[in-house]
């Protein structure tokens, strides 16, 4: 049997699995091939080609710029790596939200053109409309509630979300909405600790965290955050495992000098 065959791929089932034995699941985002082999062959569960991609790889204040067409991009590079975890692709900003034929085709578009496993999609009833046309067509959804970073310029803010009883009421709801409309699992991002264990204990599907405290059933972090690479976002929930901006700066400072020195290349490094 060949190493390749024997690798089990992580499957929307085996996450509900996890829920259920109390393991917890481990996410993080990528949007290129490098990154999606060492993250996938480090182990991760799932991997996210997340519309943070926006912000990190093309500089955007906002993930609501980057298109359908680049999400897809991203997403085929990722599942060109990935062989064991779950690949999950945004549906960016306005491919989704007013039109449920279009969301559908949106997803295809998504499933057909990178061979992702499922999308994943911001918002409760607003998108029911558009959540139950893509379920009806066998596409996996994670839904996505709390601070939704394509909703920010409704809110002004990257604060905490449902901090108020009338908020976390509506959650609770929508978060209920999208289980019973068969989303395999749901990202909350950016709410309080108890009430993200409120719903992770209410909901049989799992429930991913970020910035949602650890009562949930997994955590995402964008691995540019993660690695350290991102020098200037700072959340609360973000534990950085390591300053790799620092490493690259340091290492390309140390290129530079040999270059200019004539130290590089050397004899052993030429024709
Ligand atoms: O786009 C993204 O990276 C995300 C995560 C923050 C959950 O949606």
């Amino acid at each position: 049997m060949s190493v390749q065959s024997e690798i089990k791929k992580v499957t929307t089932h085996r996450l509900s699995e996890m829920k259920l034995r109390g393991e917890k699941i481990a996410m993080l985002t990528a949007y290129d091939y490098s990154m999606a082999s060492l993250v996938d062959e480090a182990g991760i569960d799932v991997v996210l080609v997340g519309d943070s991609a926006s912000n990190v790889m093309a500089g955007h204040e906002t993930t609501l710029p980057i298109t359908l067409d680049q999400m897809i991009y991203h997403g085929v590079s990722v599942v060109r790596a990935v062989k064991r975890a779950l690949v999950v692709v945004d549906l960016p900003f306005g491919t989704y939200q007013g039109n449920s034929r279009e969301a559908l085709s949106s997803a295809i578009r998504i499933m057909k053109e990178t061979a992702a496993d499922a999308v994943k999609l911001e918002g409760g009833a607003e998108i029911i409309e558009s959540v139950n046309r893509i379920l009806s067509a066998g596409i996996p959804i994670m839904g996505h509630l709390g601070l939704m970073p394509q909703s920010i310029h409704k809110y002004g803010t990257y604060t905490v979300r449902a901090k108020e009883e009338a908020e976390a009421e509506k959650l609770i709801s929508d978060a209920r909405l999208l289980e019973e409309a068969g989303c395999f699992a749901i990202v909350l991002e950016k709410i309080p600790a108890k009430l993200g264990k409120i719903i992770a204990d209410e909901l049989k599907i799992p429930v991913i965290g970020i910035g949602a405290g650890g009562g949930v059933d997994g955590q995402v972090l964008v691995i540019h955050d993660l690695l350290g690479i991102t020098q200037q976002f700072s959340p609360r929930f973000l534990r950085r495992y390591h300053n790799l901006a620092a490493e690259i700066k340091g290492a390309v400072g140390n290129y530079i000098q040999d270059v200019k020195t004539t130290d590089f290349p050397n004899e052993k490094e030429q024709y």
